[in-house]
């Protein structure tokens, strides 16, 4: 799984895809082609979550409680989706988030470069995650520079010498996760032998990868499983044993403040879920946060990120912009997210079924098919401009708390 194929930006989408995605009709179709076409332990990677995915269901199932109200005979003759996420223009409230080692879904270990194109294309910005296969200079190379994610790492030289880079790089904004002091567990990769990140060529895995051919050929072909956010600080490869170690469970609210006064641009805080967390961001100097429970892939049996999200925009109000992410498969979610205040939203498995199923085009079906929805929907509640969404749209809306 190593090699030096591809060193350089793929010139086009996922070449091996020979998927027609004309009858895609929505996420949950992208996330059956992503299970058809990846080897079984790396569809649960992205499919799965902690424990026993509690928190994962959760965050879709309350989302989808949801019900909108029907107001009709207003003008939305013409419906504008249009916004700023973190003073970058968007042409939807949407972002994709960040998602680590997710380069091995497509394009021969160059998935984040493929999403982060797709992201250009449509328009909305993308957020590249340190633990990611491409480093940041390889997304800029095809794409804008990219949100930079990072968690608080022991080595502080290193994350010092990471946000320089960011920096350098021109990112606009510095994404610091919250939520991952150490890493959780996911019960399904522990039940799979195949599992093991690099990959291990053990007899499960084997069969696992010759059972899907055009994803197994176009990896062993690409350019390896490498970290190359971290590689490029020293000459030695990093594996993922070592990194999960430099994540620091030590980190508090003064290292946030010592990010804040290292990084230029926009901060944003990933993993806010509580009114008095979302005070802490805005008094240490934060632009933005993100409620977020990671997924569900850290903490299972928390909340759903959308019934806590009333309460932190109660909190925070309009002194920093509000985010949230967690379930997000349709554009009816985003905008009920939005009516309960978010100014937009992160998408991680909406983007990664996409990938996984078709590569690039996968990820521009994943965000066209969301764009039509939200466009929809949003004529159909009676709204001309997704910005006007509020709580009045909503029949039910979760109450603060
Ligand atoms: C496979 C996978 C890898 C992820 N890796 C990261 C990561 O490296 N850094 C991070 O902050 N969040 C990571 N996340 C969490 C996402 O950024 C995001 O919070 C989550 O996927 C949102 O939930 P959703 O998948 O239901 O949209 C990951 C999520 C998945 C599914």
């Amino acid at each position: 799984m190593t090699g030096s194929r591809h060193d350089t930006a793929p010139e086009e989408g996922n070449r091996d895809s020979m998927v027609s995605l004309r009858t895609v009709a929505n996420i949950g179709d992208l996330r059956t082609r992503a299970r058809n076409r990846l080897p079984r332990h790396l569809f649960d990677f992205i499919d799965g979550a902690a424990f026993r995915e509690v928190t994962r269901d959760d965050n879709l199932a309350e989302l989808a409680k949801l019900r909108f109200r029907q107001r009709t005979l207003r003008d939305v003759s013409r419906v504008t989706l249009a916004t700023t996420l973190l003073g970058q223009n968007a042409t939807m409230p949407l972002a994709i988030a960040p998602t680590g080692i997710s380069g091995i879904l497509a394009g021969g270990g160059c998935g984040e470069m493929l999403a982060a194109k797709a992201s250009a294309a449509a328009g909305i910005p993308f957020t590249l995650g340190m633990m990611a296969l491409s480093s940041i200079e390889d997304v800029c190379a095809v794409a804008p520079p990219p949100f930079f994610q990072m968690c608080m790492m022991r080595d502080r030289e290193l994350v010092a010498a990471m946000v320089k880079r960011a920096d350098a790089a021109g990112c606009p904004a510095l994404v610091l996760t919250t939520t991952w002091p150490f890493y959780s567990q996911h019960d399904r990769l522990t039940n799979n032998p195949a599992w093991s990140m690099p990959p291990r060529i053990v007899s499960r895995a084997l069969l696992e990868y010759a059972a899907r051919p055009a994803w197994s050929l176009s990896t062993l072909f690409g350019r390896g499983v490498r970290f190359r956010n971290f590689d490029a600080h020293r000459a030695a490869p990093w594996d993922i044993v070592e990194i999960v170690g430099q994540l620091d469970a030590s980190t508090t609210w003064d290292d946030v403040a010592w990010l804040r006064d290292l990084w230029p641009r926009k901060l944003v805080l990933k993993g806010i879920n509580e009114p008095e967390d979302a005070e802490r961001a805005v008094s240490v100097g934060a632009d933005g946060l993100v409620v977020s429970n990671h997924g569900g892939n850290q903490l299972d049996e928390c909340s759903a990120t959308i019934l806590m999200l009333p309460a932190v925009v109660k909190a925070v109000g309009t002194r920093i912009e509000v985010l949230m992410d967690g379930g997000i498969r349709s554009g009816q979610d985003i905008l009920k997210a939005v009516a309960l205040g978010a100014r937009g939203c992160l998408i991680g498995r909406a983007h990664l079924y996409g990938l996984g199923a078709a590569g690039e085009a996968g990820v521009v079906k994943a965000l066209d098919v969301i764009r039509n929805q939200l466009q929809i929907t949003t004529g159909l509640v009676g709204l001309a401009d997704v910005k006007d969404a509020s709580p009045a749209i909503l029949y039910n809306p979760p109450q603060v708390g």
